[in-house]
């Protein structure tokens, strides 16, 4: 089994990333954290129990930051109403916090560990500037964030990215191998409401709650799970096509603050650094679908 720590800010398509991985009989989720991002944390904490209760309440979580490191938290401003009926899971989180819990993980893993950060990556951030020596213990992060070409909170800004570029900045620049799961290749992770269908006719708990907040979700006929792109690259690296990158994060604080600048050159050029990122572009649309149904037929 391929042993992986999920970090998220979750709300909708996060939960369905903890969900597709904890259903995966190849992947061991070895545990959760959280981040302020979507939501403050409270309401994070809150979708997190949700999501552990109707999947597996034996996943451990811990409580990661509250917000970014030197900006103001910038949330897409409107309470959960995630999966409401059902309630606050009296579900406790792990005594440490998020660092310390991802760190003693990695520390005691006799194999390096995937790393899958689907939210702001602050915690990410002061996990590798406190614990540098577990970096070796880090198999990649696959993460969920950033774009080549235009963002979706600014023109050219993503949103994980966008929340907390520093901490985007300290990540790209780890030198731990990264794989940039952003708005190209998300564009092929829409679902329909036949999917949401399918997911009701499973007929699990699991997967009838899934499938109606699906439903729920529609506003467009369509949605994107942005969230659930690394969770289907790890399982299925095949439906995915990746090219190879430099990326470098915006700090600047100008107009395009949170980018990740990726330099597709395609002459070299002498002073441009080699590439840092495996980033993925595009993905079997189809297959996606296909597997995140397969996925919910476990439960
Ligand atoms: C990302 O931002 C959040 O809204 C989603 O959970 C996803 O991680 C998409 O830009
Ligand atoms: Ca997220």
């Amino acid at each position: 089994k391929i042993p992986v720590l999920l970090d998220c800010d979750t709300g909708f398509d996060d939960a369905f990333a903890i969900a597709m991985a904890i259903a995966s009989d190849r992947l061991e989720v070895k545990g959760v954290t959280t981040v302020a991002g979507n939501y403050t944390l409270p309401d994070v904490l809150l979708n997190t129990k949700r999501t552990l209760s109707i999947t597996d309440p034996s996943v451990p979580y811990a409580v990661g930051a509250a917000q970014p490191l030197l900006r103001p938290l910038y949330t897409h401003g409107h309470p959960t109403h995630m999966m409401e009926e059902l309630g606050d899971p009296d579900i406790a989180p792990d005594p440490r916090g998020a660092v310390e819990f991802m760190a003693d993980i990695l520390r005691e893993s006799d194999e390096p560990i995937t790393l899958i950060p689907l939210g702001p990556l602050t915690n990410i951030a002061v996990l590798l500037a406190a614990h540098p020596e577990l970096k070796e213990k880090i198999k990649e992060m696959v993460i969920m964030g950033g774009s080549v070409y235009s963002g979706n909170t600014t023109p050219s800004a993503e949103f994980n990215i966008y929340v907390d570029p520093e901490a985007a900045h300290m990540v790209f620049k780890s030198g731990v191998p990264i794989v940039m799961c952003g708005l190209e290749v998300c564009e092929d992770a829409r679902v329909n409401p036949d999917h949401a269908h399918r997911l009701i006719e499973l007929g699990n708990p699991t997967a009838v709650a899934y499938g109606n907040e699906l439903l729920r979700g529609f506003t467009v006929g369509e949605s994107i799970i942005f969230d659930a792109v690394p969770v289907a690259y790890i399982l299925h690296p095949e439906i995915v096509k990746t090219e190879r990158y430099y990326v470098e994060v915006d700090i600047t604080g100008g107009l395009s603050a949170g980018c990740t600048v990726t330099d597709t050159r395609a002459f070299h050029h002498d002073d441009a650094p080699a590439p840092n990122t495996t980033v993925a572009m595009s993905m079997d649309r189809e297959k996606f679908g296909e597997l995140l149904v397969e996925l919910f037929a476990n439960y």
